[in-house]
């Protein structure tokens, strides 16, 4: 009978500690495992939910504290009858887009795709189609990586209890407790358990995972109430090669993440965990929101967001750039001219931005530039932002060049030391070359 518990208490602690282990893997093999995404360094994020109908922002829900009836409008209007994902991938690839997530899930709940634990899905609305399904396929074609994005947050699934981040967030602990009884997070945990099953296994490799969000504390949840090392493990078991993002509050588990995700901000350099630079990539947005927003006024120039794009390759980390498709299932005409745009400048100049990463020390940028460097090929790139007049000086590089160049057209660009030192004096055009965002090309010694 001993023996029997013993064996019992063993099998059973033995398969809780596998289950909780991560896979395990170096240094070395991750950064394999997450090339393609380094050099990639531009990717398209797309927001799409029942919050294009109401076209105020996809926290609407959450803004205007609507219960489930009163957003049910929204599932019963939505029928995206222009929807044509094939446009979609055409767009984001001739923008210079490498990689592309669509939210599977947002926080209101609503499934893009014929999942078979909810009715509140794509497939039961007047619209009737499997989105996810003709998503992966479209943006495949084109030959971009396909990644989805996965709301922990449930503002509908009748068992995700009332926090702080819900429509109905109350102001007393009484009241939430009243509210969530009868709720069940076990039944919620399963639920997004057998969610992540269904889209990591019937849509084919998935590269990259975005699980959107934690926030512990007082009315808040983490990683307890998402089961979060289970939920990854799960993942990394159906999809070994993919990548994850950090927001399943699992900073400090090894494995817990692949890369960290600063939203809406600039980094003022290269972001690190316990004094090493970690993979990133800044989540940014044309205009303010996400999801689709009729009203909003606050977009972007092309000008400003292909520095954003250089901005984040001279710190080597990547762009994921957002477009909220209308609730006809387009993208809207400012959206549609900004891409066209990025990929007008990305025709010429994507050299400077594919494979490159942060420019070694020892180059210093002048004023008004960003620099890139490619270290396979050794090429330096100076990004001009502001165009000066006729010369540019370069600090301490005159033994280190071997040649210059414009990379929009590959003409030549004349420079000589300065007298009595190791500075370089460029020789530029008086009229700025026909490109948003001139780029110089150096051959490095
Ligand atoms: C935030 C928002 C969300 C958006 C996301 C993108 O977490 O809740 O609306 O999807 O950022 O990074």
């Amino acid at each position: 009978m001993k023996t029997k518990v013993f064996i019992f208490l063993s099998v059973l602690f033995f398969s809780q500690s596998l289950l909780a282990q991560l896979p395990e893997e170096t240094e070395e093999q991750k950064v394999r495992r997450m090339q393609w995404w380094t050099e990639s360094r531009f990717g398209m994020f797309i927001h799409w939910g029942l919050y294009a109908l109401p076209a105020r922002h996809e926290w609407v829900k959450n803004r205007e504290r609507m219960t489930n009836e009163q957003y049910q409008k929204y599932f019963e209007m939505f029928n995206p009858d222009l929807f044509n994902p094939r446009e979609w991938a055409r767009m984001a690839k001739e923008a210079g887009m490498k990689y592309v997530v669509l939210t599977a899930k947002h926080h209101e709940g609503f499934c893009l795709w014929d999942s078979k634990y909810t009715d509140y899905k794509s497939t039961n609305t007047p619209f009737g189609r499997d989105i996810i399904k003709e998503y992966v396929e479209a943006f495949r074609a084109e030959g971009l990586k396909v990644g989805f994005y996965y709301s922990l947050i449930d503002w509908h699934h009748p068992d995700y209890t009332i926090d702080r981040n819900h429509p109905q967030r109350q102001n007393s602990d009484t009241a939430y407790a009243r509210l969530n009884k009868g709720r069940d997070m076990n039944k919620y945990r399963e639920y997004m358990k057998n969610q992540v099953r269904e889209l990591l296994t019937n849509y084919g490799e998935i590269s990259i995972i975005w699980f959107d969000f934690s926030f512990p504390g007082p009315n808040g949840k983490g990683r307890e109430d998402w089961d979060s090392e289970r939920l990854l493990k799960l993942t990394r078991s159906l999809q070994p090669n993919i990548i994850v993002d950090d927001r399943l509050d699992l900073r400090d588990v090894e494995g817990g993440w692949d890369f960290t995700t600063p939203e809406q901000v600039k980094v003022e350099k290269w972001p690190e965990y316990n004094g090493k630079r970690i993979p990133w990539e800044t989540c940014q947005t044309f205009s303010g929101s996400w999801g689709y927003y009729r009203d909003e006024y606050t977009w972007k120039s092309p000008a400003q967001l292909l520095e954003l794009l250089i901005e984040s390759v001279s710190k080597g980390g990547n762009l994921l750039l957002n477009v909220g498709p209308t609730a006809r299932g387009t993208f809207d005409y400012r959206a549609q001219e900004r891409l066209k745009a990025m990929g007008e400048w990305m025709k010429y100049n994507s050299r400077s931005i594919y494979g490159c990463t942060q420019a070694p020390d020892e180059f210093k940028a002048p004023a008004n530039t960003l620099l890139t460097y490619n270290p396979t090929t050794k090429r330096l790139y100076v990004h001009l932002l502001a165009y000066p007049l006729n010369r540019i000086t370069i600090k301490d590089m005159a033994d280190k060049v071997k040649y210059i160049q414009f990379l929009h057209d590959a003409s030549e660009i004349r420079y000589s030391t300065v007298q009595g030192t190791n500075d370089l004096s460029l020789q530029l055009p008086v009229l700025k070359p026909p490109v948003e965002i001139p780029v110089m090309e150096i051959f490095l010694k």
